[in-house]
């Protein structure tokens, strides 16, 4: 059984003040939730939200990460930087650093080694944009980005990633895919797994992402292959984040 696991990217939002208002908040509004929660806040917040949801049911992620360890990278957080300030979670490869900050699959294969081997797990992101969508090309380009993403790692490895599966076009658009598509998109991306790890494609947590909201979360996460949600705009405030956690867990 996979347990669905409801990821909020809070992306360049929220000062450290605000960060900590909001997660005290989350903590009491989805206090015994029956899915597993993790915020990403801006790097500055991390610190003040990991002391903030200590205690709770709470897990912390970053948007990002570079793979060395340290050096002269100017700007760079490392992967044992973010160990160390309490991340279980690390973005790798969103669109938005696909798009604006040079991302390609073989840095993302690079960033997923590097949190791998501090011991947090990466939620690799894929998806396909409007042009290739519209062209057919989505199983195409899901299924490249997959296979760099995951090369070089050992099948126990491939089990333990969380997968996000947001199509561009969805992303911040308010324009959903709907819980048909995502699941077909999805358990397609399940059978590139299996191909490359066998049976690991049956443990690999696979997320939706794309204006998820409380009102669509149900319809999405009770498809069988959808195991979660990186919610965006959504997870900016404790009641719409809590209502789709809220949401999740009833299905
Ligand atoms: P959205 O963003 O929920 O605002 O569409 C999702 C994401 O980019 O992870």
């Amino acid at each position: 059984m996979r347990r669905l696991i409801i990821a909020g990217n809070w992306k360049m939002h929220k000062t450290v003040q605000q960060a900590v208002d909001f997660t005290k908040e989350l903590a009491s509004l989805a206090a015994g939730a029956g899915v597993e929660i993790v915020l990403c806040p801006p790097f500055t917040a991390l610190h003040g939200v990991a002391e903030a949801a200590r205690g709770t049911n709470i897990a912390l992620g970053a948007q990002d990460v570079y793979w060395e360890d340290e050096g002269a990278f100017t700007g760079e957080i490392s992967a044992p930087m973010l160990k160390e300030v309490g991340c279980q979670y690390v973005i790798v490869g969103h669109s938005e650093r696909r798009r604006y900050f040079g991302e390609t699959d073989e840095t993302v294969n690079k960033k997923v080694k590097a949190v791998f081997k501090h011991g947090m797990t990466p939620v690799v992101c894929v998806g396909e944009t409007l042009p290739e969508r519209e062209a057919g090309r989505t199983e195409q380009v899901v299924r490249a980005q997959t296979e760099a993403a995951l090369k070089g790692l050992d099948a126990e490895k491939v089990a333990g990633l969380v997968i996000a599966y947001e199509p561009v076009w969805a992303i911040g658009t308010g324009k959903t895919a709907s819980a048909e598509d995502a699941q077909q998109v999805i358990a397609y991306i399940r059978g590139v797994i299996r191909e490359l790890a066998g049976d690991s494609a049956d443990k690999v947590r696979i997320q939706y992402g794309g204006s998820v909201k409380p009102e669509n979360a149900a319809g999405l996460m009770s498809q069988p292959d959808i195991d979660g949600a990186l919610v965006g705009g959504a997870s900016l405030k404790p009641d719409s984040f809590a209502g789709i956690i809220k949401e999740s867990g009833k299905v």
